[in-house]
């Protein structure tokens, strides 16, 4: 297995694999693998047998300097985990300064609405940071693929963007959301709950399970009331938005439209773990 820091040895890799006809994969990641992980490179495989995953934990991204220095770091058991997969993974795992050369800023885009509601009210300029990782990703590898979990939608669309505005050649695969027995969507942030508020957080994805039950027969604004309520009522949970959007530009969704693709998107605070999930509806 390949673990290379070095932006130029990797373009150089590339390029021999590409030039042997082969097709490039790419997984942005930010480490702390777990199963969501794992199944994005289950499904890379798929494509090409030359997956390269990158493992970086983006400041720029960060609002809060905290949270930055809080996020799990684990290579070495990244690494084993990779192995259990696969000995061909090829792993991408650079320094701040390989990537940003003593300049740590995020670049500014142009998303619309994208980048103005749920996280990015909350987390301003987030994903300006992930949009100018992503895009430095795919100037060093130029893959034909790359795969993003639908866990985090507005990311995925936030990406999309971005391909078609920059990188129209790069395919997009959006990967199914892996989720705990709860039903709780898989994240590295699981681990911080204890047990007994562990089993609580099943709630969060019932609601979602709710909201796609009933949005065709109830009034959208009672679901709502009846899900806020809900998760109001645990004393350890902070709603910070429960909201029904459309599933291409975000807009907020108050009546129907036939055939009209809509989504429903939480984020919960579980004592002070921040947890995000979404669903069809
Ligand atoms: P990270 O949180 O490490 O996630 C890497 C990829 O795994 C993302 O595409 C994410 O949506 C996907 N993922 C996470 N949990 C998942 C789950 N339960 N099921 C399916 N997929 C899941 O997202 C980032 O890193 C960063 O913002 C990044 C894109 C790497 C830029 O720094």
């Amino acid at each position: 297995m390949i673990v290379e820091k070095n932006i130029k040895k990797v373009k150089n890799i590339v390029a021999n694999q590409k030039k042997r006809g082969n097709k490039i994969c790419l997984i942005p990641t930010m480490g702390a693998l777990h199963e969501g992980h794992t199944f994005l490179i289950k499904e890379a495989l798929k494509k090409s047998e030359f997956v390269w995953l990158s493992i970086f934990v983006n400041p720029t991204q960060f609002n809060d300097l905290n949270d930055f220095k809080n996020y799990p770091k684990s290579i070495k058991k990244d690494i084993s985990k990779i192995k259990e997969i696969s000995e061909n993974i090829f792993v991408f795992n650079p320094t701040s300064d390989e990537i940003y050369n003593n300049n740590i800023v995020f670049e500014n885009f142009d998303f619309g609405n994208l980048d103005k509601v749920m996280e990015g009210n909350y987390r301003p300029n987030h994903f300006n940071g992930v949009a100018t990782i992503v895009a430095k990703l795919f100037e060093i590898f130029e893959p034909d693929f790359t795969f993003f979990g639908e866990k985090d939608f507005q990311q995925v669309l936030i990406i999309k963007h971005l391909i078609s505005k920059k990188f129209p050649k790069i395919n997009l695969v959006i990967c199914n959301t892996v989720r705990e027995k709860n039903g709780l969507a898989i994240s590295s942030r699981n681990k911080l709950l204890n047990k007994k508020i562990y089993k609580k957080c099943g709630l969060i994805y019932d609601m979602l399970v709710f909201a796609k039950k009933h949005i065709r027969e109830k009034d959208i604004n009672k679901i709502k009331e009846h899900i806020i309520n809900k998760l109001n009522a645990i004393s350890s949970f902070e709603l910070e938005y429960f909201e029904i959007r459309d599933s291409e530009f975000l807009e907020k969704i108050d009546i129907l439209v036939k055939k009209q693709k809509i989504r429903a998107f939480i984020c919960v605070k579980v004592d002070g773990v921040r947890l995000i999930d979404n669903m069809e509806l």
